[in-house]
């Protein structure tokens, strides 16, 4: 396996990945649009230039496929629409980017000769909605999107509808009940059952990625519609105060991008992951008010953080990773402690241009379709 096609090389995962494989001697071609709410400026572009063979091009577009997946061993799908809350009202766009452009891979892979022998997928934890949790008498238990009168209520947090007592987090596993909560976790679900079942029938060796959230160095300073670390960088730098949703308790899954890229190109040489699924994330729960404190002390800022108790539909209360099975079919593990990365982040961000703020821009957006209570 020598020659890998990144769609979506030049974003946040694909940038740090295409540098990665190309230091370990892979041919990396990219597949990349460069989106422009993604990329505020081409400094990625005009560096991926020079070590890969860059196809500015769109994953909407069978042309630009049949080019880039020539004499391609492996493809990683990465190129996606990828903001869960955005997801909700630009529903065509995100079927469209993420469904329908995935059709069209397997659709060119199905009827151009091609040498691809493994897709490597990356979805989302989001596929699980809530996952997993426990009552202590009552065993596991998938609870069911939270209602609007629990939320309206600040009833944030699950109990057991056979005892009522409060449901615990816990690690959520590739065999948990998948139940997407978002336009956005619809499509990465979709995309995962179209890129297995093509691949079976192509003999295409497939693996599937669960990302929980990838922070580090390199992501967007300019979307405002994902990347709450991003998001709360940019408002504090630009001295904007930090509303949080909920009671601000409500838990994530971080994990380093260095982690990440390391799993995703473990996977290509490992025969043992064919045709499997793997939670990728630290395994670990970290609080979003948490985040902000830690945030606005690393960057020394007066900024005021606010919890509002307003909520977003839609969204998930707690979700972190069991990686158990990546750790032990890829012998990954999450090496970078969340304090160590969150430091890293922060003083890349500090050498960065101050990007202007357009937070309020979506969260109106999402207000006025009424996404938010
Ligand atoms: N970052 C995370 O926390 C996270 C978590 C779970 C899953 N994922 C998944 O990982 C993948 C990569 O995420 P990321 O954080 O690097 O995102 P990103 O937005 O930084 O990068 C996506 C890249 O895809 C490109 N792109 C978008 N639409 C395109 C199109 N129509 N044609 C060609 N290129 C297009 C963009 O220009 C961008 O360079 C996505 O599929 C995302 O759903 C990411
Ligand atoms: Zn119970």
């Amino acid at each position: 396996m020598k020659n890998i096609l990144i769609t979506g090389g030049a974003g946040f995962i694909g940038y740090g990945l295409s540098k990665n494989l190309v230091n370990k001697g892979f041919n990396v071609t990219i597949l990349d649009n460069l989106s422009k709410k993604i990329h505020s400026n081409r400094d990625k572009y005009n560096y991926l230039k020079q070590i890969t063979k860059f196809i500015k091009g769109d994953i909407n577009s069978r042309k630009d496929w049949e080019k880039a997946i020539m004499d391609q061993d492996a493809i990683i799908h990465l190129a996606a629409e990828t903001g869960t809350g955005q997801s909700m009202y630009d529903i065509y766009n995100y079927t469209n980017v993420n469904i329908a452009s995935t059709a069209l891979m397997l659709d060119v892979l199905t009827n151009n000769n091609n040498s691809v022998s493994k897709i490597v997928l990356a979805s989302s934890r989001s596929v699980y909605g809530e996952g997993k949790y426990k009552c202590r008498d009552h065993g596991f238990i998938y609870p069911n999107e939270r209602v609007m009168k629990d939320l309206e209520k600040r009833k944030y947090n699950f109990s057991c509808k056979r005892c009522g007592l409060n449901l615990i987090p816990t690690a959520t596993d590739e065999n948990s009940r998948i139940t997407p909560s978002s336009i956005y976790a619809i499509t990465k679900h979709n995309q995962e059952q179209m890129i297995r079942l093509v691949g079976k029938h192509l003999n295409i060796e497939t693996v599937v990625l669960r990302f929980q959230n990838v922070y580090g160095p390199g992501q967007s300073l300019s979307n405002p519609y994902t990347g709450i670390l991003s998001i709360f960088s940019t408002r504090i730098l630009n001295g904007n105060n930090i509303d949080i949703y909920e009671d601000g308790l409500e838990t994530r899954d971080f994990i380093y991008i260095d982690d990440v890229v390391e799993a995703t190109t473990k996977v290509l040489s490992n025969k043992k992951s064919d045709n499997q699924i793997f939670n990728i994330g630290s395994g670990k729960a970290t609080s979003i008010i948490a985040i902000a404190k830690e945030l606005k002390l690393l960057y020394n800022s007066n900024v005021k953080i606010t919890v509002t108790n307003k909520f977003r539909l839609g969204d998930i209360r707690h979700n972190f990773a069991d990686i158990s099975k990546a750790n032990s079919i890829l012998n990954f593990s999450n090496k970078t402690l969340f304090k160590d990365g969150l430091r890293k982040f922060v003083s890349w961000v500090n050498d960065q241009k101050i990007n202007k703020d357009n937070y309020l821009d979506s969260y109106n957006e999402l207000e006025q379709k009424g996404f938010i209570k």
